[in-house]
This record gives C-alpha cells, sequence and structure tokens, in this order.
C-alpha cells in the first residue's frame, strides 16, 4: 500500500466504526510499507488514545494449571504433549496471588488455565472467585469450552469477562489446526453463550499461521464485528517445537512475524474503535519492545504474568517466552520504564472495562 493509499483509508476509518471493508482489512493487514504503515498506525493509536487515554490498563495473569484436554496442533500444553509437567494451584495459591495483585495496583487479574470440563475443575473455579471478592477485582477467566450452565455459575461467582479466542475464523483453517474431534462450530456456539451469560466476552486470533491469508485476517476482524466482541486479544503464532504445526510452519521470519500481528492490531482498532485490545506476551516473544509496539500499534491492555516463576516453564504455549525468571515485581517495574519511554503510563487503580460494553449494553 502506498502512503496515500493509506492516508485515504484512513481517513474513512477515523469518521465511524465499522468503516473499512474487507479488501481495505486485508490491505492493512498485508502492508509491508514503512510509510503507509505509519500512517496507519499512528491513526489506530489516535483511536486507542480517544477511548482510553494515554493510559495501559493492566491485568495480572495467573496461569491456574496447565492440565488440558484438548490437542491444539500449534499448543505446547496440549495434552498429547509428554514432555510438559503438569500442575495446577490451589486455591490458597491464588488467593495469595490475587492478593498480589491488589498491592501492585493491578485492578483487573485473568485467570487462565487449561481447559477441564469436570464438576471438580468448575467447583475450583468457583472456590477461586468466592476467594478473591474481598480483593475487588475485575474479573477474567480463560478456561476454554464449557457449558453453558458452567459459564453461568462462574459468573455468580464473581467472573466479569471471559476469553475464548476462536484462533482464527475460518473453518478450512481452523480444521488444518485441530484434531477432527475439536468443533468449530461448538467454539462459536461458546462465544454465544457467554454473551447470553452477561459477560464482557472476549475473542481472538494468531496470525501468521501456515495457510493464513490477509482474506482470512481480514474474515478474522470482521468476525470480531460480527459477533460484536468487547474485548480483543491476538497474537502472532510461534511454533513449539514438541507440537506437530512445528514441522509444516518454518519459513517465516520473527520480523514478519511480528509485523502482520501489529498489522492485525492495527486494522483491529481502526475497524472496531472502542474494544480493548491486548498487546499480548507472543509479541515480547518476537521482540524485547514487542508489547510497546503494539500499544503504539493501537492497542490498550497488557497482561503482566504474576505466576510464580516455579510455574512458569510448564506453561509454556509457544517457543521463546519472556520474562521465565522474573517475578511479577520486576515485570511491574519493567513495564513501567517500558511505558514511560513510550509516553504512556500504567492505569493503576482503574479495572479498565472495556469502553465497548458500555456503549452495547447502554443501547
Ligand atoms: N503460538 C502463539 N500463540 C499460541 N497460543 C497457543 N499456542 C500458541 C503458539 N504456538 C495461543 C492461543 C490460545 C492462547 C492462550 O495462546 O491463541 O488461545
Ligand atoms: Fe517481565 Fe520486563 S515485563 S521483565
Amino acid at each position: 500500500m502506498t502512503k496515500v493509499e493509506a492516508e485515504t483509508l484512513v481517513g474513512k476509518a477515523l469518521v465511524r466504526p465499522h468503516g473499512l471493508v474487507r479488501e481495505e482489512l486485508a490491505a492493512v493487514v498485508s502492508n509491508t510499507d514503512a510509510e503507509a504503515a505509519e500512517v496507519l498506525r499512528a491513526a489506530a493509536y489516535e483511536l486507542k488514545c480517544r477511548h482510553s487515554g494515554k493510559v495501559v490498563s493492566m491485568r495480572g495473569l495467573v496461569e491456574l494449571g496447565n492440565v488440558c484436554a484438548k490437542d491444539c496442533f500449534y499448543c505446547g500444553i496440549r495434552r498429547s504433549n509428554v514432555n510438559v509437567d503438569r500442575y495446577r494451584l490451589s486455591v490458597d495459591e491464588v488467593e495469595r496471588l490475587a492478593e498480589a495483585n491488589a498491592r501492585f495496583g493491578y485492578a483487573s487479574i485473568v485467570l487462565q488455565g487449561g481447559e477441564v470440563e469436570a464438576e471438580a475443575n468448575t467447583e475450583f473455579v468457583e472456590e477461586c472467585l468466592r476467594r478473591i471478592r474481598r480483593f475487588d477485582l475485575g474479573v477474567t477467566l480463560s478456561l476454554g469450552e464449557q457449558d453453558e450452565d458452567v459459564y453461568r455459575r462462574w459468573k455468580e461467582a464473581g467472573a466479569s469477562r471471559y476469553l475464548l479466542r476462536i484462533e482464527t475464523s475460518s473453518s478450512r483453517l481452523y480444521s488444518s489446526l485441530h484434531p477432527p474431534s475439536h468443533s468449530f462450530e461448538r467454539r462459536v456456539e461458546c462465544l454465544r453463550a457467554l454473551r447470553r451469560c452477561g459477560y464482557q466476552v472476549g475473542t481472538g486470533t494468531m496470525s501468521a499461521l501456515p495457510g493464513q491469508t490477509p482474506e482470512d485476517l481480514a474474515d478474522d476482524i470482521l468476525f470480531f464485528a460480527a459477533i460484536d466482541a468487547d474485548m480483543i486479544g491476538m497474537g502472532p503464532y510461534i511454533p513449539h517445537p514438541d507440537t506437530p504445526l512445528a514441522a509444516v510452519a518454518g519459513g517465516i521470519s520473527a520480523e514478519d512475524r511480528i509485523r502482520v500481528a501489529l498489522n492485525m492490531i492495527t486494522a483491529t482498532r481502526l475497524h472496531l474503535h472502542d474494544v480493548n485490545i491486548a498487546a499480548t506476551t507472543a509479541l515480547q516473544a518476537l521482540a524485547h519492545d514487542g508489547r510497546e509496539r503494539g500499544i503504539l500499534a493501537g492497542a490498550n491492555v497488557m497482561m503482566p504474568n504474576i505466576t510464580d516463576v516455579k510455574y512458569r516453564r510448564n506453561y509454556q504455549l509457544y517457543a521463546g517466552k519472556p520474562c521465565l525468571d522474573e517475578n511479577a515485581s520486576l515485570c511491574r517495574g519493567c513495564l513501567e520504564r517500558r511505558l514511560a519511554a513510550i509516553g504512556e503510563r500504567v492505569n493503576y487503580g482503574s479495572r479498565g472495562d472495556s469502553p465497548h460494553f458500555f456503549a452495547r449494553t447502554a443501547r
């Protein structure tokens, strides 16, 4: 794309949300021109600032456990990977982490873990949610596909947001990334169930996947618009050596993976305007300043890991996970400095709810 084409496109995108068509989204996502990229990113950053200011909202990420029933071809903690030591935190550990999270001034927390559909797990999560209520945090869950009544029970126990990435909105690609037992339709149905339960709903996709086209990525953004998502978490796919997809995933450089991931953030901000978008850790796995670049490309949320360092090696979804040895307090100072360097600051004490959620529930 040329700089002039980028300026014309941005002119349309800034006027109203949902202002771009599929071809334009595909052009943003596949852009390699440095001058055009600057124009596009500056406009996405302007929209980020318009809707959430020059601040970044933090959610401490707790990796609850790595036991997972799923066998996704790309993921390092897939069921078939026997090289992983499986763990699950105790309710006491979760409570202690939530307390530390509150002490850090992070007003929101994410409880993420492998997918387990079992009554014992449902109750464990309920118990965690009840125990951490007293810290008055915005609580996000990211625990995969569940029945609607499980989502409802967790909501009643204190969760207000749920992240469930669709991974890719292309059912063709989806079936090339998962065994036949994993159903694209059920995942979409889970997103609908989460909406019915009243959650702020987050979804997202991976970019730079083998076989993925710019049009597939444009369709991902149109999917976010169609399900009216409140929060988006996206990142570059990064091969993990112990997974089947790694064998077919070569050929894309780290810089290319970052570029397309940043382009996705920019295109999503330009199209959706007021959603929360995370600058995900996978960006930082590929470049030391990956997450700051994510903010400058239009993201407004970060999820620093607060899990005890001793567990972090057992929760490696992809190769090169950063901060394996830095504890939560080190990361807190590090992120503060990194944000200050780009003229942003941490939105301490604020839950950083999705502006889109309030806009849509008010109408
Ligand atoms: N590279 C990048 N992201 C990955 N995820 C899982 N495996 C990988 C990988 N190899 C992402 C998925 C999942 C989220 C928790 O992590 O999108 O939803
Ligand atoms: Fe963890 Fe910088 S964010 S060390």
